[in-house]
């Protein structure tokens, strides 16, 4: 197995490849899906050394972690961090979250079982429960840390606040917030929190949901089943705006000599050592182009260049489509 750069999860003790593997796409999120191909694509993560899949129970109501069961039994479970999440309603019922504690406990048995697995090595709450204290929600998830059944505790989502208070129950080894060139506000203020508490900061969805890749689907042509159709970043009136945005990615790319998602996911490794991005794709030349951006060096001035290309707020689109938006950074 190859070694990648590696990156701490906070002060867990645990390291990782400084990117990881985001696996949401391979349960359908982002169009048709092939089991055997995606954990072909799994395998070949590994085989790359990348050591931390990141997955939820949301993702295709659990399928996502029967997957990644299935690509990691026997000895391919060791050396590699197994990261999930539980809370996330996805607006079920009217409702976007759930941190009771008797919640945790039987949404880890389940993901437990889904994986296959006596551990999960991350465990993230996905969305904030606004009626439940963090304290009580991270309570139980101690309580799961002294049982064995996780091994480090995580918040999706969170403000900086709600990291704080968490942080004093237990430490807290990652946040997981979605950063990159395209959103980044919220990303940029959780790292002010994380960073002095010595949390590491995971960014989700780092290219933008494959906008600044350039390549960017035409949204008419996806399926029902695709989220992108209803991403407002991919709407009619956002798109063209975005794409603006993409193409000049693109040119400083090619002037670098890499490709735009190289530069923009190497843009985002270079805000700091504590920064450990998960870009998903479904296809292995991607994957090894993605871990590619691990060798693009870029100076402070660069960086700069490129954060004044696409200066904070110049997405159009908000980041969910509007009735999400207030289960956000809770
Ligand atoms: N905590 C949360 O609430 C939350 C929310 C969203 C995502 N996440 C996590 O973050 C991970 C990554 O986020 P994401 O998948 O939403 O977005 P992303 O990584 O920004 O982009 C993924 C999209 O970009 C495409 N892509 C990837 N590499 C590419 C490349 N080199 N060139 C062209 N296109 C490329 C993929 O398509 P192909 O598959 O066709 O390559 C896919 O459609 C997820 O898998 C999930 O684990 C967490």
């Amino acid at each position: 197995m190859a070694q990648l750069p590696q990156r701490a999860l906070g002060k867990s003790g645990i390291n990782v490849s400084a990117l990881g593997l985001g696996c949401m796409g391979l349960s359908g999120v982002y169009g048709e899906v092939d089991d055997n191909a995606s954990i072909a694509l799994i395998h070949a993560a590994l085989d790359s050394g990348v050591t931390m899949l990141d997955s939820s129970d949301l993702y295709g109501n659990g399928h996502n972690e029967q997957l990644i069961g299935k690509a990691l039994a026997g000895s391919r479970r060791n050396g590699v961090i197994v990261a999930t999440k539980f809370g996330n309603l996805g607006g079920k019922g009217g409702k976007f979250a759930d941190g009771r504690p008797e919640f945790v406990v039987s949404s880890c048995e389940a993901s437990l079982k889904r994986l296959g697995m006596d551990v999960i090595d991350l465990y993230y709450q996905h969305r904030i429960d606004p009626n439940v204290p963090i304290e009580d929600t991270i309570g139980a998830m101690v309580k799961l840390k002294e049982q064995g059944k996780i091994r480090a505790l995580a918040l999706c989502e969170a403000s900086p606040e709600t990291i704080r208070r968490a942080h004093k129950v237990h430490p807290i080894a990652a946040v997981q917030n979605e950063y990159s060139l395209m959103y980044r506000q919220e990303g940029e203020e959780t790292m002010k929190t994380t960073r002095p508490l010595g949390i590491a900061f995971v960014p989700y969805s780092p290219l933008g949901r494959g906008m600044m890749s350039g390549h960017i689907a035409d949204p008419a042509t996806l399926a029902d089943s695709d989220s992108r159709k209803r991403h407002p970043r991919y709407a009619k009136d956002n798109l063209e705006h975005n794409r603006s945005l993409a193409q000049k990615v693109d040119a400083i790319a090619k002037r670098k000599g890499c490709t735009p998602a190289q530069l923009a996911l190497a843009w985002v490794l270079a805000q700091g050592d504590d920064v450990i991005p998960i870009p998903g794709t479904k296809r292995k030349d991607r994957l090894a182009e993605n871990l590619g951006a691990l060798n693009v060096k870029l100076s402070a001035a660069e960086v700069a260049e490129i954060s004044s290309a696409v200066p904070p707020g110049a997405a159009k689109g908000t980041r969910y489509p509007e009735g999400q938006m207030a289960s956000l950074y809770i």
